[in-house]
């Protein structure tokens, strides 16, 4: 089965070919990033004109590079929510006009759970169940997943997400946008001894995360140098390795103690901040540690993309779900609303 998946969530337009049975055949990207830069954050609506100017171009690219035609499609998976309202109506409507064009099936997927999946597009998969942590720009959360669709929220975000904490600690030192990258970058010339960050809520019991008091230990530090002459850029990548630092290990102590609650020694990590390398290398070093298995989406399938609104939505799609041909956009919606399969 040849599934088209659209995701256009955010500031990235992402088009795939999934085949249910040959893999992921093409996926295209377009990140919006130079055009938000300029603003220090998306501006939606400026997200929405972008998305409409992209997605044609880039299904053209991605069929031309797949060698399949239009006519071979035989379903289209859409990101149907959470996110941006504006921007996801513009992947809905192509997908669904398309989909009654060609008189096939569209379904609206789950940013989230496209997230979630996205390790299933490597060669080595993960079997359920297990625990996922799904870090990104909007959620911090660790979900017991005993199935697709079988989903237990154990932890969720408090405040800030993590990857949201990355952003806006690159803002306050002036590191640009998207932020996550770029503290990483700048962590790596950091000290590890000069600042110790604390580790939020790991002396509490449960599994929420929140990481707004660990942004505002960064302002509060970037504050004192400033008043003391201390502002460099060797300042700045301390700051940085330590709020790195800090962020790790505290997913990590998280993660621990989710996998022990549960009884489970298997663990995914995906969306944005599973790209950050402290904190896959930190994550790699528990599950050696305790024997388990880990699994990480590659790098590009971390952030936002199309090849896992494709591969979430071809299985939704093989289990026979269909969805009518009224459609919306969903900018809030719960992972554990979904139906299993
Ligand atoms: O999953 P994603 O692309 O979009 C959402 O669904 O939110 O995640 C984007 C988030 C941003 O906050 C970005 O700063 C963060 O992921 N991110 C990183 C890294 N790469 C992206 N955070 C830390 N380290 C990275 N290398
Ligand atoms: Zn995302």
């Amino acid at each position: 089965m040849l599934v088209l998946g659209i995701e256009s969530s955010c500031d990235e337009t992402g088009l795939a070919l999934y085949d249910t049975e040959q893999g992921l055949l093409a996926h295209h990207l377009y990140s919006q990033v130079a055009l938000h830069a300029l603003y220090g954050g998306v501006v939606p609506e400026l997200a929405s004109r972008d998305h409409i100017q992209r997605l044609i171009p880039l299904l053209q690219q991605t069929f031309k590079e797949a060698g399949r035609s239009l006519p071979e499609l035989m379903g289209i998976a859409y990101t149907a929510g959470p996110g941006l309202v504006g921007a996801l109506l513009t992947g809905a409507s192509v997908a669904r006009s398309l989909a009654f064009a060609l008189n096939i099936p569209a379904i609206g997927v789950h940013h989230m759970e496209g997230h979630l999946l996205a390790p299933m597009l490597e060669t080595e998969k993960p079997q359920f169940p297990f625990i996922c942590l799904l870090v990104s720009g909007g959620h911090s959360m660790l979900i017991r997943v005993d199935g697709i669709g079988r989903y237990q929220l154990l932890g969720d975000t408090m405040d800030d997400a993590a990857g949201e904490a990355f952003d806006k600690t690159a803002k306050l030192l002036e590191l640009g946008y998207p932020g996550g990258p770029e503290v990483s970058k700048l962590a790596m010339q950091g000290r590890s001894d000069r600042y110790t960050f604390p580790r939020p809520m790991v002396d509490r019991p449960g599994l929420d995360l929140s990481f707004s008091g660990l942004k505002t230990y960064t302002l509060n530090t970037w504050q004192k140098a400033l008043q003391t002459g201390d502002a460099t850029l060797q300042t700045k990548a301390d700051i940085c390795r330590a709020f790195e630092l800090a962020v790790a290990d505290t997913l990590t102590i998280k993660c621990k103690r989710a996998l022990d609650q549960e009884g489970l020694n298997r663990l995914v990590v995906s969306g944005g901040v599973s790209a950050n390398r402290e904190i896959r290398a930190k994550l790699q070093q528990l599950m050696a540690k305790r024997r388990g298995e880990v699994y990480f989406p590659r790098l590009e399938f971390c952030t936002d993309n199309g090849a896992m609104i494709a591969y979430a939505g071809a299985q939704r799609l093989l289990a026979g779900e269909e969805e009518p041909l009224t459609f919306g956009a969903r900018p809030r919606w719960s992972l554990e609303e979904l139906a299993p399969i």
